[in-house]
């Protein structure tokens, strides 16, 4: 029989930065979702990657002296090696650089032009460059954006505009109609009444302020929205092409779920579901938006000095435990907590004492009662009956919460039924059963229930915990892992042995833990005004920067060099009385008839050097506006000679 089909993502992350702990929840979750579903048998297609075009990725890397290939390439590696570290068992790593989703998202948005979905038109309102939106001034929250609270400025383009309001309706009727779709309940309510029944405006799709993006095709001074890029990364990953999809879209379209953050639910329940009808396509199942996961009660982040990494937990803790911690914290409807006391704390009470304890006094009894021999059990007492009852019903009850992403009830299930296994031994008391003869006939049943327990634990925390679920196999010697092996107790073989007693987890103590972490958060600290220098230069007194001698001059004359394309010569006039020469790579930018006349700020101290021949004697000041695009500093209603400071 064919395997049915599971298509699960993750939100593809931006590559401004390394992404830090929070940002790797949903690529954990998602991953536990896949490996559950592998579990069942399902057909599973499971997609992670990067978001990597935006006028803020352009400016960090040219804030650090890279370009913004460079940049992404970096930091894209560094979301992959998060992933392998966590052990993301992702079956495409996406990159929106890639050539072939470039090449059909351009096929895209040519398409919707097209058919009229996409018009051109001009814009002019409030724009929020970190998030790359514009707002209407009755948008804006204090005179703010609306997203992310910070300043706008006003700004005005040639822009190319996406019909959303035309799908308005079929957008509600969708929503309606299938109420699965967006998940959990309270993020529908918000969607519907914060933003579809105020009415949907047409949506700006294109950009012309910056280079960093996907140029459109048959207009390239544009590039594409980077939402419209972004989201179009779950169609192409899978070999979508407005042309003719691929065997695989087709396999695996349209996708199960998407799971993504609480707070860009806007774009995918509205957005990309429209983008969809408005191509034709089959839209998704279901929208998953989880909570957020705080350092304590606040955001993370770096210039607050509270950001954790993934890596970096994980050299603390270990991976299971990391991923563990992750699941575990994060309730469905509230935000998640996330401090190195409550880390060591569940450490320790849920992996070390529930978990580790239970595997390891089992299969060390086992050991030293039976030589390791897993015996065959005898007719039950009321206790195992209940053991047994809530082994197979966990099962259920697992499958139930999942189904429903909630992730941390299901661990919880799976960790009761271990406290009922510790709960069993302390009731059945193996060390008094084993002094005598009689007792050890009732003493092979009970480790025989716990052993079955413990494998039941292993199979249900494969998906969570891999490395921890493998490490119990390997005590209880056993390949029985299969989910259809739990759905009835008892299958455990019998007479076959146990493997050693190794500890799943060793006891951290916490002091010593502490230590540890204050040694990463100086380092971290230290990192973090590195960055702060590489942004914003390194500090320095008045006394320095007066000793950088500034000017008003105008330029007398101007000439192309003939050795070098990038350079002007100019002749200024600092008020000195002597012409001064300045050599300048502006020649790309400004023709030499356009400059004379014109008041320039030189740095009249800089040493003189010689530049393809010409001896240049200053400097004079431009800004940095775009990836390329210098504008000088005019000045020209100042006296020649006039001092800056
Ligand atoms: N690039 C966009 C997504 C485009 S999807 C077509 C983006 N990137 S992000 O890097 O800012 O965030 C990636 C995911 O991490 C998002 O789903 C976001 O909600 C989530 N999180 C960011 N910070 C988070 C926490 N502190 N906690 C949990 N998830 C968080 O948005």
């Amino acid at each position: 029989m064919e395997k049915e089909k599971f298509y699960i993502t993750t939100a593809i992350a931006y590559t401004s930065r390394k992404p830090h702990i929070g940002n790797s929840y949903e690529i954990v979750m998602s991953d536990a979702i896949a490996r559950y579903k592998r579990l069942q048998g399902y057909d599973v297609f499971f997609q992670t990657g990067t978001d990597e075009h935006g006028q803020k990725i352009e400016e960090i890397a040219k804030a650090s002296g890279v370009t913004p290939q460079q940049h992404v390439d970096k930091v894209a590696g560094e979301i992959r090696n998060i992933c392998d570290l966590l052990k993301i068992t992702y079956d495409n790593f996406i990159r929106t650089t890639d050539k072939s989703h470039e090449r059909c998202v351009q096929k895209i948005f040519k398409k919707l032009y097209d058919q009229g979905d996409i018009y051109k038109s001009e814009y002019e309102g409030m724009y929020c460059t970190p998030c790359e939106s514009f707002w209407t001034e009755s948008q804006l929250v204090d005179g703010k954006c609306p997203d992310c609270g910070r300043e706008v400025k006003p700004a005005r383009e040639e822009a190319y505009f996406f019909r959303i309001s035309k799908y308005q309706k079929q957008l509600e009727e969708y929503i309606e109609s299938n109420s699965g779709f967006i998940c959990p309940e309270s993020r529908k309510k918000e969607m519907i009444n914060n933003f579809i029944k105020p009415g949907l405006q047409d949506l700006c799709v294109s950009r012309t302020s910056f280079k960093w993006g996907i140029p459109v095709d048959f207009d390239p001074k544009h590039v594409i929205y980077v939402w419209i890029d972004a989201l179009s990364n779950y169609a192409t990953g899978i070999g979508y092409d407005p042309d003719g999809p691929s065997e695989t879209y087709k396999k695996y379209w349209p996708a199960d779920v998407h799971v993504v953050g609480k707070d860009i639910m806007r774009f995918h329940t509205i957005y990309w579901p429209i983008m969809l009808m408005a191509l034709g396509e089959p839209l998704p199942k279901k929208v998953f938006g989880h909570q957020w996961l705080l350092f304590g009660t606040d955001k993370m982040s770096k210039s607050r000095g509270n950001v954790i990494y993934a890596d970096d937990l994980v050299e603390l803790f270990g991976v299971d435990a990391v991923r563990y911690y992750l699941l575990a914290e994060m309730p469905y409807t509230s935000d998640g907590s996330i401090t190195y006391e409550n880390m060591i704390e569940r450490y320790n009470s849920d992996l070390a004492n529930t978990l580790g304890n239970l595997v390891n006094r089992t299969v060390a009894m086992t050991n030293k009662y039976f030589d390791g021999g897993i015996m065959s059990p005898r007719a039950d007492e009321p206790l195992d009956a209940e053991l047994k009852t809530l082994a197979v019903d966990t099962v259920k009850k697992v499958d139930e919460l999942l189904a429903d992403y909630r992730i941390s009830d299901a661990l919880e299930a799976i960790f009761a039924l271990a406290k009922r296994c510790n709960k069993y031994i302390d009731e059945t008391t193996p060390w008094v059963l084993a002094k005598s003869e009689e007792g050890r006939g009732r003493l092979g049943t009970v480790l025989y229930n716990l052993l079955e327990s413990i494998r039941f634990l292993g199979v249900l925390l494969q998906p969570f915990m891999p490395d921890t679920a493998k490490s119990v196999f390997d005590q209880l010697n056993t390949d029985v892992t299969g989910y259809d092996t739990i759905l009835s107790f008892g299958n455990l073989k019998i007479g076959s042995v146990v493997g050693k007693a190794v500890p799943l987890f060793g006891r951290i103590d916490p002091e010593e833990m502490f230590k540890r972490i204050d040694e990463r958060m100086q380092s971290a600290e230290k990192e973090v005004e590195q960055d702060k220098e590489k942004i914003e230069g390194v500090q320095i007194g008045i006394e320095d920067f007066s000793k950088i001698k500034l000017k008003v001059a105008e330029i007398k004359d101007c000439e192309k060099v003939k050795k070098a394309k990038k350079l002007l010569k100019l002749t200024l006039d600092d008020g000195s009385g002597v012409p001064r020469t300045v050599a300048s790579g502006i020649a790309k930018w400004y023709a030499p008839e356009d400059l004379i006349g014109r008041k320039v700020i030189v740095v009249s101290n800089l040493k003189p050097a010689t530049l393809c021949g010409v001896e240049s004697c200053g400097m004079i000041l431009a800004a940095d506006c775009a990836e390329d695009d210098v504008r000088v500093v005019f000045v020209d209603d100042m006296p020649n000679g006039a001092g800056i400071r």
